[in-house]
């Protein structure tokens, strides 16, 4: 079959809903395509635990503590189950951390801003995790079967992550008046970075035109941006707390929420690495991934032994 005929075979292959799995052939494009994607994703996830990990010996309860433990535990494993789809397309470990490190790949900015109290995680489950669930419930039909498949996996956890974050938001917005003033600030502080995680709009997007042609995003950065802020709203204005936007209002008409313009110069200032802690929590991936280097060794040095294929962690 010439290759004009494959690539046509492939995009009809995709339109009938099918997924492409590791070695079906595929175009480069798509492949390179789902490499950074996937990878991103689950940078983001990984480079994620770091501002809630900052929390655990601080949580306010036993309560807390363990649901926070858990919280982070599961994206540590959302981390590896992407990091083990993106290398079913023939990307090592090693290469995606080092695209990491060397800043070639990114992973979501709102990472890169501090968490200054309790409320910052609530707020971090209930809008990060919000957004994050939003956007991987339409990635679980993604074309790319062992990232549908991860996905199908993630949302269930992601969702109890959202709900906890509320509960811990609800608990604040209707507490003393010293709480209800920090669950607004970090709304203050986290609303904004949160609606960045679905990208730039739609015509400012240089990734969603393929990405949707190829079925591996099922809707556009706006679209799914939209769902999120019709959903969250509702959910501030029960427990009393106000959206940052004085642009915010809903119609009738469309049936949806409008807000105010996105600062895109703020969010091109932090994907470029000048945001509060972008240095920070690289350096600490770095420290931590050198620390950890013996763990990988022995566990080579066990599979090698045993002829068994090492345990990737
Ligand atoms: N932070 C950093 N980079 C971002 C970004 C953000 N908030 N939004 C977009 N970008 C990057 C894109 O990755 C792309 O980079 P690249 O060209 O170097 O690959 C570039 O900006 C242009 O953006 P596009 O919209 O054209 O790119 P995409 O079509 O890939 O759409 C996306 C961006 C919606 C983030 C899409 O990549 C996606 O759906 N990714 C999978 C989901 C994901 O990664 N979510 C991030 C958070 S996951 C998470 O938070 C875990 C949870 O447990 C909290």
């Amino acid at each position: 079959m010439n290759s004009d005929n494959r690539f046509e075979a492939f995009q009809q292959y995709i339109d009938s809903e099918e997924k492409i799995e590791p070695k079906d052939w595929m175009p480069d494009e798509y492949r390179l395509h789902n490499i950074r994607q996937i990878s991103q994703h689950a940078h983001s996830e990984v480079i994620g635990m770091q501002p809630e990990g900052n929390w655990i010996t601080r949580a306010p309860s036993l309560r807390a503590k363990k649901i926070l433990l858990a919280k982070i535990q599961d994206e540590g494993g959302h981390g590896l189950y992407l990091y083990s789809a993106a290398e079913t397309l023939g990307i090592t470990r090693d290469e995606l951390i080092e695209q990491l490190h060397s800043g070639k790949a990114k992973y979501s900015s709102v990472f890169n801003y501090p968490t200054l109290n309790w409320a910052d995680i609530g707020a971090i489950g209930w809008l990060v995790d919000g957004a994050a669930v939003t956007n991987q419930l339409s990635l679980r039909r993604t074309s790319y079967g062992p990232y549908s498949r991860a996905m199908m996996r993630i949302c269930n956890e992601e969702s109890f992550h959202q709900r906890q974050g509320y509960e811990i938001m609800a608990k604040m917005a209707t507490g003393t008046p010293e709480q209800h003033a920090m669950a607004q600030s970090a709304i203050d502080r986290w609303w904004w970075p949160a609606l960045m995680m679905f990208g730039p709009h739609d015509n400012d997007s240089p990734r969603t035109s393929n990405g949707l042609r190829w079925k591996i995003k099922r809707a556009g950065n706006d679209e799914l941006r939209q769902r999120f802020i019709d959903k969250t709203v509702p959910q501030a204005e029960v427990i009393g707390l106000k959206i940052p936007d004085p642009r915010l209002r809903w119609n009738e008409e469309t049936q949806h929420y409008e807000i105010g313009p996105i600062n895109w110069d703020e969010f091109h200032r932090v994907v470029r690495g000048e945001g509060p802690c972008n240095s920070q929590r690289m350096a600490h991936h770095k420290h931590w991934h050198a620390e950890g280097a013996w763990v990988r060794e022995a566990a080579a040095a066990y599979a090698a032994r045993h002829n068994t294929n090492p345990v990737r962690v």
